[in-house]
């Protein structure tokens, strides 16, 4: 079934270049497990795991019932001044795998709304404890923090930002933590590059700690191109932030929910912020849904401090949403009942030394890898230049393989239920298609 021109006009697609899409849609009908099917029948391997989100694969049974048999109970229940039980039992289910401090969950429905909220209760904690001048934010370059005003203010990807004017003011960026000219070809954390981290000490000298809420990162950075942090950068970080009352948000929207072998990269890398952003796994992504996870000392600031018979003037209409918190009770435990964390960190060395299988090719320029996560760039073209990754993205599709791209860089982020033989056949289609588009 084609589209007419009327759907192709309707339907404005996100991050897409619609002109180009349009021209060929290429149009996913149903998924199960590691693969989608297209309209025409095509099997694809999918070795993003959706937008790095489907982390137990497609249509996993046991979720997609849990979520039939409570739209059949209750559609919706207000969140502001009324609960359901799930919202509680969600929550609490989360904070055990969380960091042990981290034991209050402020739920969302996306991974930008979870920064947002994030940012504002940085600000409302500081402001609860007398701190209000605390109130810049620090993020990254290179950072993605999502769509929102936050988070794209924070966010240092420079064409995200380019279209919307000044953003947020008081907002401060952390030079990327990217050398390639000592770390390419870094397997897990590159060595070199944790006095990267020695910016905020600079940034602090000159703002004023009394200035500064918040730094973001992500601890691995995603959609920039895979950026691993070095060793001791996070650690460093978490350092300058405590000496200097900072809170350290870790952006886990991608890292979390067993993606670097761990519940959140904050086990992984053992170094633990003070809010860690969630989604995407969080549900599986079989329904919406984000969450902010806080340290023990900003909840409890902000519930004695009040000055209003509200703590946060905050909130989404659909925070803790019902079906989304039995997507995400039933999806932590398929997580749990599989093992599929440790699974991701079994498979790592594996996947990890098939990614860099692909470096004797030599259009192939670096690559990166952590947990069940890989960039692999690519040089440039000196014909056709600027569409590299597309068309190994398209060969890959034509191929039957579903991979990211974002400029030259390939991503990979399988679904944790990935086996050898599928971790040979992406790279076997992605060695390929490179080799054919360049
Ligand atoms: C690190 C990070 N933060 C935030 C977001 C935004 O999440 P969403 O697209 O669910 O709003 C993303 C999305 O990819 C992300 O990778």
């Amino acid at each position: 079934m084609k589209l007419s021109r009327k759907e192709k006009n309707s339907y404005w697609m996100p991050y897409t270049d619609n002109q180009w899409f349009k021209k060929n849609p290429k149009l996913l009908e149903s998924a199960k497990g590691m693969h989608y099917q297209t309209q025409n029948g095509k099997k694809i391997l999918d070795a993003v795991a959706g937008l790095w989100c489907v982390n137990a694969g497609h249509c996993r049974e046991k979720i997609v019932k849990a979520v039939q048999k409570q739209v059949e109970k209750m559609d919706y229940g207000l969140s502001f001044q009324m609960g359901h039980k799930l919202s509680f039992e969600f929550a609490e289910r989360l904070t055990k795998i969380l960091p042990k401090n981290l034991d209050s969950v402020f739920f969302t429905n996306s991974g930008s709304e979870a920064v947002d909220t994030a940012l504002k209760i940085a600000l409302a904690y500081f402001n609860a404890k007398g701190l209000g001048a605390k109130k810049k934010l620090i993020g990254r370059s290179r950072g993605y923090h999502g769509s929102g005003f936050g988070g794209t203010s924070v966010g240092g990807i420079v064409a995200n930002r380019a279209q919307f004017g000044n953003l947020l003011n008081g907002v401060i960026h952390l030079p990327h933590t990217h050398m390639p000219e000592k770390n390419s070809f870094s397997r897990g954390q590159p060595k070199y590059g944790k006095e990267k981290a020695d910016a905020l000490e600079d940034i602090i000298n000159f703002h004023g700690s009394e200035n500064i809420a918040v730094v973001i990162v992500e601890p691995v950075a995603g959609s920039t191109g895979v950026l691993v942090p070095p060793i001791g950068y996070l650690e460093k970080l978490r350092k300058i932030c405590t000496k200097n009352n900072i809170l350290l948000i870790f952006d886990e929207v991608i890292t979390g929910f067993g993606r670097l072998g761990a519940s959140f990269a904050s086990e992984r890398f053992k170094v633990i912020p003070d809010i860690i952003t969630m989604a995407k796994g969080i549900t599986n992504a079989t329904v919406p849904m984000g969450a902010v996870a806080v340290d023990a000392k900003i909840y409890e600031t902000l519930i004695k401090n009040k000055k209003e018979k509200i703590e946060l003037f905050h909130g989404y209409t659909y925070s803790g949403h019902p079906l989304a918190c039995a997507a995400g009770i039933a999806t932590l435990d398929v997580y749990q009942e599989e093992k599929l964390f440790e699974r991701a960190k079994k498979l790592e060395k594996y996947f990890g030394d098939r990614a860099h299988s692909l470096s004797k090719l030599n259009m192939v320029k670096d690559i990166r890898n952590i947990g069940l996560v890989a960039g692999i760039e690519l040089d440039s073209r000196s014909k056709k230049n600027g569409t590299l990754g597309r068309d190994v993205f398209d060969e890959c599709f034509k191929n039957g393989l579903m991979v990211r791209y974002t400029g030259n860089t390939i991503a990979l982020s399988p679904p944790l239920i990935i086996n050898k033989k599928q971790i040979d056949q992406v790279f076997d289609i992605l060695g390929y298609a490179i080799k054919k588009c360049f």
